[in-house]
């Protein structure tokens, strides 16, 4: 039975160049968050998608003397592999060429001008035409004059059209205040406030056709395209305007989109048209490879999603959902990955498989035996699984999916110390009937401890928790919902001989050896 609905998006990835590093782990968050969600009982809606008017895309198709239409098609074919390879369970992909985005954006620009919230004026500032942007005081050199990468700059006089964003800047300021919540971390949400404290401007929401022919057309100006970002935030809406899904639950962004196109612009934007605001924003932070953020500019990400083809996208998964917590930057070494791979998944996890399946297979015919006994250890274990679960399922709704794992892999740990401890290979040449009861208690709860690691691991490896929990001799989880206490559910389950979850990087691709 569902427990309501629940709305996800992500950014949408500009169609100017191909995925990388940055765009992988945003969908993966986005992806977790949506997994986990299911698991909870929602009904999840999971949207992902491109951005590909502007003038980017027009001057990257100028320069590769293609079409702009043709350069997207071939960049979202692109977008759409990555999130096949990283297993990215979204129910909807939208491109802003679609006539369904389209028809959304003109009709709420008309909405806008009909309603006098769209107005001309002419605008005179700065101009570069190598960028072919307008420029602010805020672009210039110390020293008053302007950085060589804008070329020739030019004070010119434009008509445009403007949405009076102004006008809700103190209905946003309200709305933050009485959500204190409404984008996480926090601090980012005091960043917004203090970027209110100054006056803004009203918001140009035009582009002449002279200047650029890559957008949506204004319904009300022929010699206009809508500006990029008023087109592109629309898509949350227009994805889903015939779906009764408004608002999103959450938006999932980068750091540097937040202020002011999501926080801002699009809030605004609802609010005048008589829309929700959406319920949350959630902010993750960058990549970064060697210092610099990974870009396709920096020429440094695309490499990194060869992890993924490699070792397995749950590995990568695994790999930057541990690593960063959310909200802040992480630096990204393939060195690191490898630790982690070796580590947490190999030596923690994989190991603790193979030595269950082992032991089971020589003490107990391949067979989970019942645990009769019970003593301290493994009152222990099960203790230390109830609290685990509970804060497990606390911290990953709270967007702490890596101190969730944290607290996950302090669980397998103990699970393995609880073997050494029971030294199951002991008991097993005792002639004692404690012992034996003790032996097959102990494998028992690995078992049950594997079975219910795999569970909690869903979200973030779907696949080798499935395989996992196949090995046990149990269907793949697709709920939380009684899941995640502590049952024997795994006995008289016959398992699986031998399995190696992850198998050992190999010399010669491993990042010691260059
Ligand atoms: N097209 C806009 C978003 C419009 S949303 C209505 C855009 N596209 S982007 O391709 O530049 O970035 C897409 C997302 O990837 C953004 O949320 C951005 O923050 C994220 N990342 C791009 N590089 C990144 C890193 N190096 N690290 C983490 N995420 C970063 O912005």
């Amino acid at each position: 039975m569902s427990k309501g609905r629940f709305y996800l998006t992500t950014a949408i990835d500009y169609a100017n160049g191909a995925p990388h590093l940055g765009h992988a782990y945003e969908k993966i968050l986005a992806d977790v968050i949506a997994r986990h969600q299911r698991m909870r009982g929602k009904d999840v809606h999971f949207l992902t998608g491109l951005d590909e008017h502007g003038q980017k895309v027009q001057q990257t198709a100028e320069r590769q003397k293609q079409d702009p239409q043709i350069l997207c098609d071939g960049v979202a074919a692109l977008f759409r592999e990555m999130l096949c390879l990283l297993n990215i369970s979204n129910d909807d992909y939208i491109r802003t060429t679609e006539p369904r985005h389209k028809k959304v954006v003109q009709s709420l620009l008309q909405k806008l001008f009909d309603a006098g919230l769209i107005y001309r004026a002419e605008y005179t500032g700065f101009y570069s035409v190598r960028q072919e942007q307008f420029l602010h005081d805020k672009d210039r050199k110390e020293d008053g004059t302007w950085p060589e990468m804008f070329g020739e700059v030019t004070q010119i006089t434009e008509a445009n059209y403007f949405f009076r964003l102004a006008k809700f800047q103190p209905w946003l300021l309200e709305h933050l205040q009485s959500n204190p919540d409404f984008i996480y971390p926090r601090f980012r949400q005091n960043q917004v406030v203090e970027f209110l404290k100054d006056p803004i401007n009203d918001l140009c929401i035009s582009r002449p056709k002279t200047r650029l022919t890559w957008g949506i057309e204004l319904p009300f100006d022929k010699d206009y395209v809508t500006y990029v970002w008023f087109d592109a935030l629309v898509n949350y809406y227009s994805a889903v305007a015939d779906k009764d899904r408004w608002p999103a639950d959450v938006h999932v962004i980068g750091k540097d989109i937040l202020v002011p196109p999501h926080a801002v612009y699009w809030p605004c934007m609802l609010k005048a048209l008589g829309l929700e605001p959406p319920r949350r924003i959630v902010v993750h932070g960058w990549w970064n490879i060697a210092g610099a953020k990974a870009s396709k500019s920096a020429g440094n990400a695309i490499d990194t999603l060869d992890l993924a083809r490699k070792h397995g996208a749950d590995a990568f998964r695994y790999f930057l959902i541990r690593e960063m917590t959310v909200g802040q930057d992480s630096e990204f070494t393939q060195a690191q990955f490898e630790t982690r791979y070796r580590t947490d998944l190999g030596n923690d996890l994989g190991n603790l498989l193979n030595r269950l399946l082992n032991m089971t297979g020589r003490y107990a015919d391949g067979i989970v035996p019942e645990a009769k006994l019970d003593e301290a250890p493994e009152q222990a274990v099960r203790e230390l699984w109830a609290t685990t679960a509970t804060k497990y399922l606390a911290l990953s709704s709270d967007y702490q999916l890596k101190e969730s794992l944290e607290d996950l892999w302090i669980f397998i740990r103990s699970l393995n110390a609880y073997i050494e401890a029971r030294a199951p290979w002991k008991l097993g040449k005792s002639e004692d009937p404690t012992d034996k009861a003790r032996l097959q208690s102990c494998l028992a709860h690995i078992a049950e401890g594997l079975r219910l690691t795999a569970t909690a691991l869903t979200p973030v490896m779907p696949t080798i928790s499935q395989k996992l929990l196949a090995d046990l001799g149990v269907p793949e989880a697709t709920t939380f919902e009684g899941t995640l206490v502590w049952s024997n559910a795994l006995k008289g389950k016959k398992l699986a001989e031998k399995d190696i979850l992850f198998p050992p990087i190999i010399e010669a691709e491993s990042s010691a050896k260059t």
